[in-house]
């Protein structure tokens, strides 16, 4: 018997067995590619590219008439607008906690402060250098006005005041209106606004310390 026969025996198995292998391969990478050249030819618009199809010319069309997007539906009028039945609420949406009126005041000296100064008498710096000087919060028609106004102000802007809906978003603007609240009350206040057993500091407090309350 010839042995050379004997030891090449397995080998045109082994053979076949590698020529199958290369015809899944080279299938498998024809599928892929014809993929690609599917996903990469298809009809497509590049984002606002100009269509001859439509009769307004824009290929990017405007969500049907009434769509409203996930989260967006704002039918909480008190929380969105300051108003309630067209007129602006002495309310507030939601309950002020300690936290708030921090979170309230810090946003304040950000966004407000530079003219209304952080007492808020309507002087800032951008004042003090030359930009129109608002009215103080301290002004009876301001003090009487409901917090739904300041809401509103920030919201839709006065006069030459800009309008802050972009820059701040609704809840910090009502911390923001509490916030103008106790400005106001810390120079209108009577000692006999302050509830008995409550213990009044002799400044504002600071950055996360909390108002005494009666225990
Ligand atoms: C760039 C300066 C500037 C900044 C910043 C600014 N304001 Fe004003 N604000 C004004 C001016 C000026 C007026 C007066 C507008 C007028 O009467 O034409 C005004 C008016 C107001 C009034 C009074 C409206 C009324 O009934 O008379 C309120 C309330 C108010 N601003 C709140 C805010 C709050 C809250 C912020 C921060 C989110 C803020 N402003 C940021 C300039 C500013």
């Amino acid at each position: 018997m010839d042995m050379r026969i004997l030891t090449n025996m397995p080998m045109p198995a082994r053979r076949f067995k590698q020529a199958a292998l290369l015809l899944v391969a080279v299938g498998a990478l024809l599928t892929v590619s014809a993929c690609r050249e599917d996903m990469q030819n298809q009809p497509k618009y590049v984002p606002l590219r100009e269509s001859s199809f439509f009769p307004d010319q824009r290929s990017a069309r405007l969500p049907v008439e009434g769509t409203i997007a996930r989260g967006q539906l704002e039918d909480d009028s008190l929380l969105y607008t300051g108003k309630v039945d067209g007129k602006e609420s002495a309310e507030l949406p939601f309950a002020m906690t300690a936290a708030d009126m921090q979170r309230g005041r810090e946003r304040y000296n950000i966004y407000c402060s530079p003219c209304h100064s952080q007492l808020g008498d309507g002087n800032g710096m951008i004042v003090q250098r030359g930009f129109k000087k608002p009215p103080s919060y301290f002004e009876p028609r301001l003090v009487q006005a409901p917090i739904g106004h300041f809401f509103n102000v920030m919201t839709r802007g006065y006069g030459a005041m800009a309008e802050y809906s972009s820059q701040v978003p609704v809840a910090d603007r009502w911390r923001i209106a509490a916030y103008i609240r106790a400005l106001q009350l810390t120079q209108t206040a009577k000692g006999t606004d302050v509830p008995a057993g409550v213990t009044v500091a002799s400044h504002a407090p600071t950055e996360g310390e909390a108002p005494k309350e009666a225990k």
